[in-house]
């Protein structure tokens, strides 16, 4: 059944587990982190970006997630948008079934110009209000996602923000965190403690100085009852960038978030943890390895069958970690 985040987080957060958000681009995601959700008894986000929602398109997509809700109609599915970055973004996802919107208001509608307050104050609210109307949730973004090694927002993923950042835009102040909850209604925030989208996260296995999981914890002590979201949460595993490599990939060695740091997290408040890196490089590692053990095929069952095996696998691992599994 279609469920809200709202519904999907209060459940979680009166349970103490976290619910990994996974992104999809197409059936095979769609299909693969569904039999992880079965196979587990665990409910789900699928989230779908922008560019997933330009590349599936919306009424694909929203056939899609009726598919899967009626394939599985035991498991609890939340339909997120991943960060919007205009109110009529959300408003289009609500009109496709989406049952959550991220309003990122966190950036300018550009995606590369860091947001005053005012402003993500205002898009934000105005998501609230409208998408309450429909019974639908919001996740709001307060602070810049970013690299604390290197005090840029974004790093090294493309959609990066401009220029050296303050500091402080790289790290959600609590105070500011509670304001913006009130002022907004968000029924979720995500924040910012070091982590940022993509494979390159980390030069070495992170450290309080680059992963201020602290942060989290002072702001679950200011807002005890708002779900946290933690974004850019792939763990970037060593065993899929050796796979990834070992077939003829070439990503240079990289860290990303331990699972242990996200279970710190899941313990102070973290409710949706989103992951889209690990997911991509289960996948890719699979249709590198097809590929090059046996260059005469060509069938594409035969790489993509394997990719979604891998992927069922990871997401598995993840709602058993999370503490999600068992709680469809
Ligand atoms: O925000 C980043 C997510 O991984 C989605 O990525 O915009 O390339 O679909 P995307
Ligand atoms: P990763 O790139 O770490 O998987 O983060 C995904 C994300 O935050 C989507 O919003
Ligand atoms: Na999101
Ligand atoms: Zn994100």
């Amino acid at each position: 059944a279609r469920i809200t985040l709202r519904q999907l987080l209060d459940d979680a957060a009166e349970h103490g587990y976290g619910v990994p958000a996974f992104n999809i681009n197409n059936m095979e995601q769609a299909l693969a982190i569904m039999e992880a959700a079965d196979g587990t008894d665990s409910p789900v986000i699928l989230q779908a970006s922008r560019g997933a929602r330009a590349y599936v398109n919306d009424i694909m997509l929203k056939h899609m997630m009726e598919a899967v809700t009626e394939i599985y109609p035991h498991i609890p599915v939340c339909v997120h948008l991943d960060h919007g970055n205009e109110p009529s973004t959300c408003v289009t996802a609500i009109q496709h079934g989406f049952t959550s919107v991220m309003m990122d208001g966190s950036i300018l509608a550009d995606g590369k110009t860091a947001a005053d307050w005012d402003y993500n104050v205002k898009v934000t609210r105005s998501v609230s209000d409208t998408a309450h109307w429909a019974g639908v949730s919001v996740e709001g973004e307060l602070g810049v996602l970013g690299s604390l090694e290197t005090g840029t927002g974004e790093a090294e993923d493309g959609h990066g923000v401009e220029g050296k950042l303050d500091p402080h835009q790289l790290l959600t102040d609590p105070e500011e965190a509670a304001k913006f909850v009130a002022e907004t209604k968000v029924d979720a925030l995500a924040v910012a403690m070091g982590t940022s989208h993509g494979a390159y996260k980390f030069s070495r296995r992170p450290d309080g100085d680059v992963l201020a999981m602290d942060v989290i914890e002072a702001i679950h002590r200011k807002l005890p009852n708002t779900h946290l979201v933690m974004h850019g949460s792939s763990s970037v595993p060593e065993e899929l960038q050796e796979i990834f490599n070992r077939f003829g990939g070439r990503m240079k060695p990289t860290w990303g978030v331990p699972l242990e740091e996200i279970l710190r997290g899941i313990r102070h408040g973290v409710r949706k943890v989103n992951i889209d890196t690990d997911c991509r490089m289960a996948m890719t590692g699979q249709v590198r390895r097809v590929l090059s053990e046996d260059p005469t095929e060509f069938d594409p069952r035969k790489y993509l069958k394997p990719a979604m095996t891998a992927l069922s696998k990871l997401c598995r691992e993840r709602f058993e970690a999370f503490g999600t599994a068992g709680r469809a």
